[in-house]
């Protein structure tokens, strides 16, 4: 067994340079125990790492080495032997997206990456003075110190953006792990703190909340996630989240409120959308926008009749920016010319406006979206509804038609005819047009298709 003592719990160099000589020496993943501390606890017969007799090139691909210094941060110990086992295996299988170690690698990565961010986003600093003056100027001696419980390693790495962000200030910044003391000059290190060791309540706080309330957006609210993001642990240090309750019962009313005038008569109906799909391009409401290309929104003449609302945007869909338009989109148009609908007059949307996909090797494969998403993504479908007011939605899919009915139901006991909506117009149910091209048998998939053609002349009817 081989012992490798690594300085700090981030020390990306240390692991990096260990790891290479280990590889070259082909040592499997299995004979090294990785620590962190200053003292070597070598419980086993050690071998120090020897240089190979014959060195093997080691070729490391730059994702790899990205995927290391984000990974190396993670709290789970054993992230070193996980990166280790990569390197010394292969690390060009980073590239394989559905390989189990890397999925996990990339997993940690992420969530350091998350980190990362809600430390910069989440550090408030509180004003301290001192009673006597700075020396020298005279002027009152004053410094900013923050607390902030990261879970992962992340301190050291972020030191930098907060010295550019707040060069001008004298400020601590207190962690269980370590701190960092920057003096407008020189950064420097001093040893974790406790909570108490930060100070309370101070006067800039009132900036902070001022500040939030400018620029908290209504249409960027998305309370789960808003929780998720900033978990309860972050909360108790944040002046601004005594806002919260009051900005977010007020956010959904403003952003109501634009609707609300625009289909007031004479209301601006295409301004609205036009300002609804620009927020929808940003939006964060599930997670689902992570690894989306972008938010598909609906299309179609914002007086159209007929709304007919899909489950979620496929690959090519994802990719292009507009719904229906992959292999599910040529079946769905075959339809709607058999039954001589004009899509070019129909408001063509989904229940759910990002693409949910796993990774398999090169190919994104469709993932079904869950209830939390559905319902994470109903305020969209809601306020399009508003603008469009169709007469008739015809839902595709049982995705489609839970957004439409607000419940799930099966396709079966809702297909083929006309059910009030509580919001006013007609919902009609039919089946997915993705369920046809999986049909084996081709008689089968005649009839079915003939089926569909006929649920949506059916829906079409109601409009006469
Ligand atoms: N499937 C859907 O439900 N919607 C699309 O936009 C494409 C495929």
């Amino acid at each position: 067994m081989r012992v490798v003592t690594l300085s700090t719990e981030d020390d990306f160099e240390g692991w990096r340079d260990a790891a290479r000589g280990l590889a070259q020496a082909r040592v499997p993943a299995s004979e090294i125990l990785w620590q962190v501390g200053e003292t070597p606890i070598d419980l086993f017969a050690d071998e120090a790492v020897m240089p190979p007799a014959a060195p093997r090139a080691l070729k490391v691909p730059r994702a790899f080495l990205d995927l290391a210094q984000s990974a190396i941060l993670h709290s789970d110990p054993e992230r070193f032997a996980l990166l280790y086992a990569l390197l010394a295996g292969d690390p060009h299988r980073i590239a394989d997206q559905a390989d189990p170690l890397v999925r996990r690698l990339e997993a940690m990565a992420r969530e350091v990456r998350r980190d990362i961010h809600k430390m910069r986003a989440f550090v408030r600093f509180r004003e301290v003075r001192d009673a006597l003056p700075f020396p020298g100027t005279g002027e009152p001696n004053t410094r900013y110190v923050a607390w902030f419980e990261p879970s992962h390693h992340i301190v050291r790495a972020n030191a930098r953006f907060f010295v550019e962000r707040f060069a001008n200030m004298r400020w601590s910044i207190l962690t269980p792990e370590l701190s960092l003391h920057w003096d407008t000059e020189t950064l420097s290190e001093g040893p974790g703190a406790t909570k108490a060791d930060a100070p309370g309540e101070d006067p800039v706080e009132d900036i902070w909340k001022t500040y939030y309330a400018s620029i908290f957006n209504p249409a960027r609210l998305k309370t789960g996630a808003m929780l998720k993001e900033m978990p309860r642990k972050y909360w108790k240090n944040m002046p601004e989240t005594a806002l919260v309750r009051e900005l977010v019962a007020g956010a959904r009313q403003r952003e109501t409120a634009m609707v609300a005038s625009a289909i007031r008569p004479g209301g601006n109906i295409e301004g609205a959308w036009q300002a609804l799909r620009e927020e929808a391009a940003h939006c964060t409401r599930c997670d689902l926008y992570r690894h989306a290309t972008q938010t598909v929104f609906g299309e179609g003449p914002v007086d159209a009749r007929m709304m007919i609302v899909g489950e979620q945007p496929g690959d090519q869909e994802d990719l292009a920016g507009r719904p229906f338009i992959g292999p599910a989109g040529e079946m769905f148009d075959k339809a709607m010319a058999a039954a001589k609908i004009d899509r070019a007059a129909v408001y063509v949307t989904n229940a759910v406006k990002h693409f949910k996909f796993e990774p398999r090797g090169k190919r994104r494969i469709h993932s079904k979206p869950d209830a939390g998403e559905i319902q994470a993504c109903r305020w969209w479908y809601e306020q399009e509804r508003l603008l469009i007011k169709p007469e008739i939605t015809v839902a595709l899919g049982a995705t489609a038609a839970r957004q439409l009915l607000g419940k799930a139901v099966t396709i079966t006991a809702t297909r083929g005819w006309p059910i009030e909506l509580p919001e006013g117009g007609l919902g009609w149910v039919t089946i997915h047009p993705s369920f046809l091209l999986r049909l084996p048998d081709r008689s089968k998939a005649e009839d079915e298709f003939a089926a569909f053609v006929e649920d949506l002349k059916g829906a079409a009817k109601m409009l006469a």
